[in-house]
């Protein structure tokens, strides 16, 4: 018999992805953008039990990749491009993907922009945010739960906040300090028109 002596970064991805839903005619990609603690994987979820799909959370499959994550260049190159090859193969297989990410440049979401263009899939994007004070209070409260996967603090939402660039494609806003029902409606509908 013969054993696989290279398993790529992309099957290590794809091994624990424990629910697939049924394959469509024509899956969609949502890429949602947003800093730490404005609620992008909480918004994720919500959109999730409405949108039968996959939700790729790029700090969940950081550790995947690499146990102990050093979030250096060379480790996000690997770890996204790894996360786009996989894009393309549940997209291809009828599956619709939503990417759970910071995506704060348009450079970053423009490897996603490319991945749905090619494939002739609905991209929709998702503009995620929050008031500043309810972030720093969200993560004051997420410091205290070990189960919160993200590991990003006050300090590296601070950080990043001068990366940030407008998102050069139409897009929905979600304010997760406020409804965010209404925005998941118009995106339910708005992938249902693919049907
Ligand atoms: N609408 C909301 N109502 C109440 N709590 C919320 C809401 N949105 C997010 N939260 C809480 O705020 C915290 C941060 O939200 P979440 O983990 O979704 O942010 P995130 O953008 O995914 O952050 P990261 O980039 O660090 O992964 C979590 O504890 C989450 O449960
Ligand atoms: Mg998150």
């Amino acid at each position: 018999m013969t054993q696989a002596l290279f398993v790529s970064d992309t099957d290590r991805l794809a091994e624990p992805l424990e629910y697939l839903p049924e394959a469509v005619p024509r899956p969609v990609l949502v890429v949602v953008s947003g800093l730490p603690g404005t609620g992008k994987s909480y918004f994720c979820r919500r959109l999730a039990e409405r949108l039968p799909s996959v939700i790729l959370e790029s700090d969940a499959l950081r550790k995947v990749l690499f146990s102990s994550p050093s979030y250096s260049q060379a480790e996000s190159a690997r770890l996204f491009r790894a996360i786009r090859l996989l894009v393309g193969r549940l997209l291809a297989g009828g599956i619709s993907v939503i990417v759970d990410a910071t995506n704060l440049t348009e450079r970053y979401r423009g490897y996603f922009y490319s991945v749905a263009d090619r494939r002739g899939v609905k991209l929709i994007l998702a503009r995620i945010e929050a008031p500043p004070e309810v972030v720093r209070k969200r993560m004051e409260a997420r410091q205290a739960n070990a189960e919160e996967r993200s590991d990003a603090s006050w300090e590296v939402y601070q950080k990043m906040k001068d990366s940030v660039e407008i998102i050069g494609r139409r897009h929905y806003v979600a304010d997760t300090s406020r409804d965010i029902a209404p925005v998941i409606d118009r995106i339910i509908r708005e992938a249902d028109r693919q049907k």
